[in-house]
C-alpha cells in the first residue's frame, strides 16, 4: 500500500493543523457540539492577523501611540487599537461568544443578539505593548469560560474563577510566531507556517521541568518588594556553597517571559508592591490564561497565598500578583513568602 503520510523534501504531507487538533479533539468527545471548534477558528483568525500587522508595523506605519490613555491608565499604541478591533470583530462574527473583556475595554463586550452564543473570552489583544516600537517579542493572552446551561452568557458571567475556564492560551509573535493552547489536557504548542498560513502542531502535551534555573522579575522594583520576595531573590543569586547561582532573564512582555519559563523552566514573578498593593498584571486576561497553561504543564501558580485559578474574580480589570512556573521553584518562593 501506498504510504500517504511520510511527504518528500521534507514537506510533512500529514501535518496537524492547529483546526485539524481541536477537530479531532471534538470528535473524541461524545456530545461536543463543535462550537469551540468554531470559536477557537475565529480566535486563530484574529492571531494570524495581529501576526501579519506585526511583521509589517514598521511599513504600515503601526509604530507608536494612538493618542488615547486605556482604562489602567496606559498609554495605548496604535497596534493595542488594532489587535482589538481584530479580536472583537473575529469573536462576535463566530456566533459562539456571548461576552468577552478586553484589557482595551473598561465594560464589558456584549455581542448583538442574533450573534450571541455561550462562550465568554477574556483577552490582552496586544501583551507587551512597551516593546512594540523596539520589536521586542510581543504577544496576545486568552482565557475562555462558558455557561453550563442553555442560556446566554450575562455580565455576571464574566466573574468566574480561572478554574472555571475551558480553554485558554496565549500567541507570541517572536522570532517565529506561536500559539500554545489547553483545551483542558497538557498544553500543545504550534507554530506558524508563513508558506500555509496555518499553525502546525510542533510542540505535543508540553511539560515544564520540575525545576529550573532562571528567576524572572522586574528587579528595578526592589526596593518595594515584601521581603519574602526579596529573600528568595537573594536566594536565586546566593545558592548554598558548591550550588550555581539562577540566570535572571526579563524580557518585559509577559508572554515572552512565560513561554521561555515553559520551554526552559524556572520562575517568573510580578509581585505587589507598596506602590501596586496588588501588583500590576490582570487577573482574568493575563494571570489566569497563564497559570492554567502552567498547570496544564505540571507547573504551579500563586498569588502568594493562593492558587491563582481559585480566585474569584470581584472586578473585571483586577489585578493579581503572580508568581508562576516549575513546581519546586514556586513552593521555594512560597517557603520564602511565609
Ligand atoms: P500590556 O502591554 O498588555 O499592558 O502588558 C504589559 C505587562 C506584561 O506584559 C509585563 O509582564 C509587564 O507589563 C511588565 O511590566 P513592568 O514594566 O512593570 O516590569
Ligand atoms: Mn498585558
Ligand atoms: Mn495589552
Amino acid at each position: 500500500m501506498t504510504d500517504h503520510s511520510s511527504g518528500i523534501d521534507g514537506i510533512d504531507t500529514d501535518c496537524i493543523t492547529l483546526t485539524r487538533f481541536v477537530l479531532e479533539g471534538q470528535k473524541s468527545h461524545p456530545g461536543a457540539t463543535g462550537d469551540l471548534t468554531m470559536l477557537l477558528n475565529s480566535l486563530m483568525c484574529a492571531i494570524k492577523a495581529v501576526s501579519a500587522a506585526v511583521r509589517r508595523a514598521g511599513i504600515a506605519q503601526l509604530y507608536g501611540m494612538a493618542g488615547s490613555i486605556n482604562i489602567q491608565g496606559e498609554t495605548v499604541q496604535k497596534l493595542d487599537v488594532l489587535a482589538n478591533q481584530l479580536f472583537i470583530n473575529q469573536m462576535s462574527s463566530s456566533f459562539n461568544v456571548g461576552i468577552m473583556i478586553s484589557e482595551e475595554n473598561e465594560q464589558v463586550i456584549i455581542v448583538e443578539p442574533k450573534k450571541r452564543g455561550k462562550y465568554i473570552v477574556a483577552f490582552d489583544p496586544l501583551d507587551g505593548s512597551s516593546n512594540i516600537d523596539c520589536l521586542v517579542s510581543i504577544g496576545s493572552i486568552f482565557g475562555i469560560w462558558k455557561v453550563d446551561d442553555d442560556r446566554i452568557p450575562t455580565v455576571k458571567d464574566a466573574l468566574q474563577p480561572g478554574r472555571q475556564m475551558v480553554a485558554a492560551g496565549y500567541a507570541l509573535y517572536g522570532s517565529g510566531v506561536m500559539v500554545v493552547i489547553s483545551t483542558g489536557d497538557a498544553p500543545s504548542g504550534f507554530t506558524l507556517d508563513p508558506n500555509i498560513g496555518e499553525f502546525v502542531l510542533t510542540h505535543k502535551d508540553m511539560q515544564i521541568k520540575p525545576r529550573g534555573s532562571i528567576y524572572s522579575i522586574n528587579e528595578a522594583y526592589t526596593k518595594d518588594w515584601e521581603p519574602g520576595v526579596l529573600k528568595y531573590v537573594e536566594k536565586c543569586k546566593f545558592p548554598p556553597e558548591g550550588k550555581s547561582p539562577y540566570n535572571a532573564r526579563y524580557i518585559g512582555s509577559m508572554v515572552a517571559d512565560v513561554h521561555r519559563t515553559l520551554i526552559f523552566g524556572g520562575i517568573f514573578m510580578y509581585p505587589a508592591s507598596k506602590k501596586s498593593p496588588k501588583g500590576k498584571l490582570r487577573l482574568l486576561y493575563e494571570c489566569c490564561p497563564m497559570a492554567y497553561i502552567m498547570e496544564k504543564a505540571g507547573g504551579k501558580a500563586t498569588d502568594g497565598k493562593q492558587r491563582i485559578l481559585d480566585i474569584v474574580p470581584e472586578q473585571l480589570h483586577e489585578r493579581s500578583a503572580c508568581f508562576l512556573g516549575s513546581k519546586e521553584d514556586v513552593d521555594d518562593l512560597i517557603a520564602c513568602l511565609n
